[in-house]
């Protein structure tokens, strides 16, 4: 990517260290995260205007402890160490490192010096965020030490003139009152970047290293209607038109008229040739009689690549083959249960006989509050853009038990209820996910003057930043009380509706 300036985040394991990239884009500066393991020459060649070394949870005096040469420190590119990368810097210098007898941990106030340039216009103190166990004892030769706190005599150093910096707190949280300001601060006036990076710019230049790229050449493209792939359709279809092919498999369990939106948007709004394989009938015969979760999600995975790879081993070989892969993908891959979740979305593995000459990422670099601005540039709808997470086996997974077409209707005009409402009452924009479940329990209710015995659907709707953990919602009763009312009078085979109170943990977000 043509950037002007770039910063690295050297990651030594840190669990803010995508935040602190994130941090620096937001002050339009492009930066990149890559592993403590990265060989120096690679790190030269970077051309990087700065580096930050991330926090992490070892102690550097430890053998077995991320660590790197100390040339990095002498390549004449200015260097912020935060927690551990500031321990980290200290050591490689000769300075000394403790263990204290208590961890320091939270909200805690410091004193900063009023003439330290990685403290310009700040107050003498503040408070900033602390969550360290070792620390800096001593700082290395010819560095000042330019913050302290209570219990922290150097929570800041430095040696201004070889434009190394060092803080032992965390500037990337928001608990740290003037954090942003100290990340502007070394971006700015100590590395002297420009802070030019903005998305007109990056959809500018990948639009014309696309060209560039593909030549004359075609693309194909798996379009899920998800955010990520949307966007990266929009991209390709700026860059090369019909030269682009977006095959998108709907397995009839999206919400309701979601596959005809996407469709809808990608033959109206984008030039592009837009595939569409409408296949319900036949992966609902697969899961004819089958009740069990994981086996319904095996089915439903391994018969959507075989109708995806079906269609592009016949009728697509050569040219490029592009994913809606984004960094977070990329830089989590491997690392646990959500990765796995964004793999089976957007790292497809490729079966071996297909071949194409390569593979396209244009959005490999971008976070997902990045993509989903390059997505409103491109013009794309807002319910695309700002669509929530939606599980991969789609209403699959939210038709408890057997899934039929009729169980799948019933879902789908009842979630239909449930997000009208929502939006409505503009309650929407304060939940990260909601949707309706059909659990496939049958109760005993009344209507009119007679007994019904149908369906119950079941709500569910949380608040979450990042979906490892997440709280039941606290919606307004009389919010839940139209929901309900409207599900009952308008959805055929429904006769009573609960709301899910459970939080993650114990509970996952989706029933299955
Ligand atoms: P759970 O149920 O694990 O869900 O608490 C956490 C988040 O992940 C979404 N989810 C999926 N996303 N493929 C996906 O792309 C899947 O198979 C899948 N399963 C769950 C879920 O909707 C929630 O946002």
């Amino acid at each position: 990517m043509a950037v002007s300036d770039r910063i690295l985040v050297l990651d030594f394991g840190g669990q803010y260290n995508q935040l602190i990239a994130r941090r620096v884009r937001d002050q339009h500066v492009y930066c990149e995260i890559l592993p403590w393991t990265t060989p120096l020459c690679d790190i030269r060649a970077g051309g990087y205007r700065g580096i930050i070394f991330t926090g992490g949870p070892n102690s550097v005096y430890l053998q077995e402890s991320p660590h790197y040469t100390a040339e990095i420190l002498e390549l004449g590119i200015p260097v912020l160490g935060i927690c551990y990368g500031a321990q980290l810097m200290a050591w490689m210098l000769g300075g000394a490192i403790e263990r204290a007898p208590g961890r320091e941990y939270g909200r805690v106030e410091m004193t900063a010096s009023p003439n330290s340039l990685l403290f310009s216009g700040l107050p003498e103190t503040s408070v900033c965020w602390m969550s360290h166990t070792d620390y800096i004892s001593r700082p290395p030769e010819g560095f000042a030490v330019s913050a302290r706190t209570a219990s922290c005599p150097c929570a800041a150093m430095e040696d201004a003139a070889r434009g190394l910096y060092a803080v032992q707190f965390h500037p990337e949280v928001t608990h740290s009152e003037f954090g942003m300001q100290i990340l502007h601060n070394f971006l700015f006036l100590i590395c002297g970047v420009k802070g030019d990076w903005v998305m007109d710019s990056f959809i500018d230049e990948t639009v014309a290293r696309l060209r560039e790229e593909i030549g004359a050449q075609g693309v194909v493209l798996g379009l899920s209607g998800g955010v990520d792939s949307s966007v990266a359709a929009a991209l390709l279809s700026r860059a090369v038109g019909k030269q682009l092919t977006c095959v998108f498999v709907d397995q009839g369990l999206m919400r309701k008229d979601e596959g005809d939106i996407v469709e809808h948007t990608f033959t109206r709004l984008f030039d592009m040739n837009f595939v569409r394989i409408n296949c319900q009938e036949k992966f609902l015969s697969h899961m004819k009689g089958v009740a069990d979760p994981e086996e319904k999600r095996r089915i439903i995975g391994t018969e959507f690549y075989k109708v995806f790879w079906d269609e592009i081993r016949a009728r697509y070989s050569g040219g490029f083959f592009a994913q809606g892969t984004i960094y977070p993908d990329r830089i989590e891959s491997g690392k646990g249960d959500a990765a796995t979740i964004k793999t089976h979305h957007n790292q497809v593995k490729m079966p071996e006989d297909i071949r194409f000459s390569g593979v396209i990422e244009p959005l490999k670099d971008l976070f997902k509050d990045e993509v989903r601005r390059v997505g409103e540039k491109l013009g794309l709808p807002r319910e695309l853009v700002w669509r929530q997470p939606f599980p991969g086996p789609g209403l699959g997974v939210r038709v408890i038990g057997e899934v039929t077409a009729e169980r799948v209707k019933i879902l789908q005009e009842a979630d239909w209820v449930l997000r009208d409402e929502m939006k409505k009452s503009g309650y929407e924009s304060q939940l990260a996910q909601f949707f309706a479940v059909l659990p496939g329990v049958k109760t005993v209710g009344v209507m009119g003057d007679a007994r019904t015995y149908d369906e119950l659907i079941a709500i569910r709707a949380v608040t979450t930043d990042d979906f490892m953990t997440a709280d039941w919602a606290k919606i307004p009763y009389d919010l839940l009380g139209r929901i309900s009312s409207r599900i009952i009078n308008e959805v055929d085979h429904v006769n009573r509706v609960v709301y899910d109170i459970t939080s993650k943990p114990p509970g996952t977000v989706e029933w299955e």
